[in-house]
This record gives C-alpha cells, structure tokens and sequence, in this order.
C-alpha cells in the first residue's frame, strides 16, 4: 500500500470513519487485574503468597472491540448483557469512560458479568479465575436483547458481532442485526452457523478448521477452508486470521488476498483478533475497498501485538507501521 498516494487514501478513510457510528454485540468481559510480588509459599499449600500493590479493571471480550472502534474515532453503540452486580456497574463505568453508547447493555439477573481476574506478580501470571456463566440467556433477556438490537442496528452504519461463546447470541440476535448496512461477525465454531448471510466473517485458522474440518497446513487447505466457510455461510466475504502468519481474504466474487504479518516485536497477541474485526468493520462501513480494509486491520493487528496488554491502535500508530513496512 504505502506510497504517498495510498498513505492520503488511508488518511482520508480514517476521516470518513469519524462520521461513523458502529454497533458492537457481543459478550462483555471485564478483565481483573492483581498486580504484586512473591517473597515467600503459603504455610498453607504449596503456591506462593503475592502481596498485592495494584489492583485494575480493564474492558475484555467484545467490549475491546469497542475501545478499538474508539480508537479509529467512530462512534459505538454496545449491546450485550451484564449481571446485576459490582462488576457489572464496573463495567458500565468502563464503557461511559470511553464515551460508547451503552443503550443496548441489558441488565440480567440470573447470570454474573463476565470477569476474568488474572494475578500477576513480576510481570507473570500466576493464576486466572473466571466468572462467568456461557448457558443460553432466558427467553425474556433474548428478546429485550433482539429488540434493542433491532432498534440501535438501524441507526448504525455497521453491526459487529462479537462471539465469545458466553450464551449470547442466538439467531434472533443475528437478524436483529441485519437492518445495518455492513454486518461483520468474530464467530466461534460451535456457533459459526448462527452467523449466515452476515457481510462478513473473521475466525482465526483454529476456529476455522474445527468449524470445517479441515486442517489447514498449506495453501491448498486454507482455500479449501475458506472456499467452504464462504459457501456454507453464504456471506460476502470470509477473512481467515493466521497470528504469526498475518491473515487470507476469501470473496464470493473470486476475490482471494493473503497478506504476512508485519509486527516488528511481538510483546502481547491477545485481542489481536478484535482490533482485526473492529477495523476490518470501520473500513468497510467508510467504504473502503475490502483489499484495503484487509490491509489496515493487518497492520493495526500488528500494532497491538507489539504493545502489552489487550491494546488498540490509533491512525497514526496504523500508518506508521505501514510506513516502516513500504520503506524497509
Ligand atoms: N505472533 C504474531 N506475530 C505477528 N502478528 C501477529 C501475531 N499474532 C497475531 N498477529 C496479528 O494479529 C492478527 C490476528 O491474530 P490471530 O489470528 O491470533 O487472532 P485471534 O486468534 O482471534 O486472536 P485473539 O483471540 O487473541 O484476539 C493476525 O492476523 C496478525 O496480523
Ligand atoms: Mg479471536
């Protein structure tokens, strides 16, 4: 891409996204996290004992879809579900921070917000606790959930949803979708078949061979995978996502591009796959042509690998590795 002309196109596509406003559906996730250090085991099991001196919150799942879209300045609204709980006014907090619109963020009773606590004592981890529930949402929740959808979807340029195979979607959920004009899914296999005759699709190489069944270790195979993907989920576009291997885009016009990574440094791969979607979804409802849009979701990917944490990337931070990319 990277010539002055492309650089002014790319420019100009992240002034259009501006103008933008993006539903994001999905599981909501607040990540714990318990910073501290070890000097000693408990007397009372073998495990070490971590003093803690920092304890945060940050937003996960399909909530960091949203900070990504915020980072490329659209504006979003979030649609999911939280529990009726600390956490849960947590993350609402979270979400109000980064200026989303939370009109779709329904409050379920019998269900705990998604939290993920990892403590981590000299930058390791030394443990994860997860609470959460992944059983299907009551039949009352599904509907308040479809119908808010229905509602914000059609004031929105694009839907994104975003699967964390936490009990949210539903079919319901997916068609509520569709009054967007560009409906973009991060599906997990056991789902995969929920998201049909969306615009487009963006599993990563394991979720798409599970979904498949083929193993994809060639080039012969990702097409197979990807040619099948596209045909039985009838949607315009399959983009595969390969970490280290950068990512393939399959069209039901004939369209097939794959493109390397290009992370300089790699600290942090996760979230790699919702700044992918988030961008992939911005560029498209900026109506960009879907080679370009694959291009920029490759090198923002490649921007948050290189920091810390589930991160996002701004334009400048996108750009400057495309740039670094073109000049060597
Ligand atoms: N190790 C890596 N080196 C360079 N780039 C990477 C690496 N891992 C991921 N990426 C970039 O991020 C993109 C998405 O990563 P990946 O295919 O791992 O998605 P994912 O499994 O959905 O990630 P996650 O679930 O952690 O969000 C890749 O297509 C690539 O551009
Ligand atoms: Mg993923």
């Amino acid at each position: 891409m990277p010539e002055a002309l492309a650089e002014v196109g790319a420019r100009r596509l992240f002034e259009r996204m501006r103008a933008l406003r993006v539903l994001v559906v999905g599981d909501a996730m607040l990540d714990e996290w318990v910073w501290g250090s070890v000097s000693r085991i408990s007397p009372e099991a073998p495990v070490p004992v971590v003093a803690v001196n920092d304890h945060s919150f940050t937003l996960g799942g399909a909530c960091n879809v949203a900070s990504n879209l915020r980072a490329v300045g659209v504006r979003v609204a979030f649609a999911g579900v939280a529990g009726d709980d600390a956490e849960g006014r947590e993350l609402r907090a979270l979400v109000d921070k980064i200026d989303v619109d939370p009109a779709g963020l329904v409050t379920a009773t019998d269900r705990p917000t998604t939290r993920k606590t990892r403590i981590v004592a000299h930058n390791q981890q030394v443990v994860r606790a997860d609470w959460e529930s992944t059983a299907p949402l009551t039949g009352a929740d599904r509907e308040r959930l479809a119908a808010v959808v229905r509602e914000l979807a059609a004031t929105c340029d694009a839907v994104v949803l975003s699967d964390y195979a936490k009990g949210l979607f539903s079919r319901e959920v997916v068609e509520a979708a569709s009054a967007a004009r560009v409906v973009t899914a991060d599906p997990k296999p056991r789902n995969i078949d929920l998201f049909a005759g969306v615009t487009l699709v963006a599993p990563n190489a394991a979720e798409t061979s599970t979904a498949t069944g083929i193993a994809i270790k060639d080039d012969a195979s990702l097409e197979r995978a990807g040619a099948a993907l596209l045909e039985r989920l009838g949607c315009r576009y399959v983009v595969v996502t390969r970490g280290e291997r950068g990512m393939a885009l399959f069209g039901t016009a004939g369209e097939r591009l794959v493109v390397p990574s290009v992370a300089r440094t790699v600290y942090d791969v996760s979230g790699a796959g919702d700044t992918v979607i988030a961008i992939l979804t911005a560029a498209l409802a900026a109506e960009a042509p879907v080679e370009l849009a694959l291009q920029l979701a490759n090198y923002a990917a490649g921007a948050v690998v290189e920091k810390l944490g589930t991160a996002t990337a701004s334009p400048d931070e996108i750009l400057e590795l495309a740039g670094a990319e073109s000049h060597g």
